[in-house]
């Protein structure tokens, strides 16, 4: 393959940008399923500018799952974001297509998340088939490739050189193990162990480090975030997952007990500001999507079910490492698709 250095670096951006719109669009025609068959674009186009707790009453769905979808909505820039009332608003020329049957443009799923957004339950991670394990694991495994050994470990304060000299790790939340044997192999002298509550993708990750030949020095479980086995560990890893889990002050809270006094915190999560409104772009179209469609549900699927959402934003995320009794917090990375933070005891 050819070398960064002999590449068009406008032409690999602007194929990027194509394929961030692509996947917006494809993961935003399940919503577009939705928001015809719930009749939520029928009614944005009654009500004029709604609340999600109004468009969620109108609609006799749930509260939670309409806003993600309408952040969803917003980002793609089907329906009007008004930051001040905190109203959104289907445009009358967006109405003809999305909700008017007659019209020559009319336009018109996931049943599991459809009948949820009726009930407000949650439907489980471990509900959804391969295919959704197997596609978050490539494409978080492209991203942590990229970033997380040659970036994101060296931000925090002392952690490369402690896993050098041979560390313990554990790697919580860790689907088909993807980081976890990026750390592995970077890191010899150090042990990892990943934790997952879901059987099917702790299997996968057994299948995964045997294939990288890592038998031995990398163990993975099934286990609860909230109660995995294990303490004085220098580092607890969350990636991608803090917010899908439902109580993620408990879960923080158990990362607190199971760390070495001076051990680290990495929290890994999809990039947000903190508003609506600065989420209104290509990514947050397709993190509000994936949001409404898995990491949302999953949430309200478990004891608690916080439903931070996808796009949590620093500050959400800065209280829920504070609730589990964590006093340092900081922002130590951030990539098109991730935000990355350390939390010390
Ligand atoms: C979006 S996936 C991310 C997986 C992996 N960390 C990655 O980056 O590819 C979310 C993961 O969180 C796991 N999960 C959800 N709730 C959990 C909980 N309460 N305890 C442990 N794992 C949980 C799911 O089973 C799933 O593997």
């Amino acid at each position: 393959m050819a070398s960064v250095a002999t590449l068009d670096e406008a032409r690999i951006d602007a194929f990027f940008d194509q394929l961030v719109e692509e996947l917006g669009a494809t993961i935003g025609a399940a919503l577009v399923v939705i928001g015809d068959k719930l009749g939520l674009y029928r009614s944005m186009a009654l009500s004029g500018a709604v609340t999600p707790g109004e468009l969620a009453e109108h609609t006799g769905t749930s509260e939670r799952y309409v806003r993600e979808w309408l952040g969803a909505q917003a980002a793609a820039g089907h329906v009007e974001y008004d930051p001040d009332e905190r109203t959104y608003t289907l445009p009358p020329e967006h109405a003809y297509v999305l909700a008017n049957e007659n019209s020559p443009y009319y336009v018109g799923g996931e049943p599991m998340i459809r009948e949820a957004f009726r009930s407000g339950a949650g439907v489980g991670w471990h509900e959804h088939s391969q295919g959704v394990f197997e596609g978050c694991e490539r494409f978080h495994r492209s991203v942590y490739a990229a970033n997380l050994v040659s970036s994101w470990i060296l931000a925090l304060e002392d952690v490369e050189r402690k896993l050098h000299s041979g560390a313990t790790v554990a790697d919580v939340g860790c689907g088909h193990g993807a980081s976890t044997i990026l750390m592995a192999n970077a890191y010899p002298s150090s042990r990892f162990v990943g934790f997952d509550y879901h059987g099917e993708s702790i299997a996968t990750a057994h299948i995964r480090a045997a294939e990288a030949g890592l038998n031995g020095r990398v163990r993975f479980d099934v286990a609860p975030a909230a109660e995995y086995p294990g303490w004085g560990y220098d580092l607890v890893c969350t990636f991608d997952c803090l917010h899908a889990m439902g109580d993620p002050v408990g879960a923080a809270r158990h990362v607190r007990e199971s760390l070495h006094p001076e051990g680290t915190w990495l929290i890994v999560e999809p990039v947000a500001g903190d508003r609506v409104e600065d989420n209104l772009d290509p990514i947050g179209r397709i993190h509000y999507g994936v949001s409404t469609l898995l990491s949302t549900p999953a949430s309200l699927a478990q004891e608690v079910g916080l439903a931070l959402g996808a796009q949590a934003g620093e500050s959400r995320l800065r209280a829920v490492a504070a609730s589990g009794g964590f006093t340092r917090f900081r922002r130590v990375a951030e990539t098109p698709f991730s935000l990355v933070f350390e939390a010390r005891p």
